[in-house]
């Protein structure tokens, strides 16, 4: 069973970026967190970081049939990124989205997610742990056996 990590725009700033709203955690003290859950929970995790749109539709494209679900943090892509839920409804990879932020207590902007149409289900507001919760809801559905 393999699920893949994607980050986008500006999360490899995480650490530094706005530590108030999205942590002290670098992007690389994440990763390993999930790697180190996901191996506790015998499944593999690859995780990318982009801060180009393409490459992450690339990502997307290339995750059918290569990995069992996807967890992705969009970063702004997911206010703006048509581009990327088409991707997210293309490959039919069970998707989880997740954000650092509690999205819906930010300005209005944020509060539309494209992600979130195409999506299983959305997590925010927990920080890094949001992605541990993810890897988690990827298992209990893969056990459901229905993706
Ligand atoms: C974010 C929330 C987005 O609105 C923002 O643009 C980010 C990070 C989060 O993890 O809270 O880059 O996705």
């Amino acid at each position: 069973t393999s699920i893949l990590i994607l980050n986008g725009p500006n999360l490899n700033l995480l650490g530094t970026r706005q530590p108030e709203v999205y942590g002290r955690e670098t992007l690389a003290m994440v990763e390993e967190k999930c790697q180190r859950h996901g191996t506790s929970a015998g499944v593999e995790i690859t995780c990318l970081q982009s801060n180009h749109e393409g490459v992450l539709l690339d990502a997307i494209h290339a995750a059918k049939g290569r990995h069992d679900g996807i967890i992705l943090n969009a970063g702004a892509f997911t206010h703006s990124s048509v581009a990327l839920m088409d991707a997210i409804y293309s490959v039919e990879v069970p998707t989880i989205e997740v954000h650092l932020s509690n999205i819906h207590a930010r300005e209005s902007f944020r509060q539309t997610s494209y992600i979130s149409k195409a999506v299983i289900g959305q997590i925010c507001g927990f920080g890094s742990f949001g992605y541990l919760m993810a890897i988690d809801a990827l298992i209990e559905r893969f056990k459901g056996g229905s993706d």
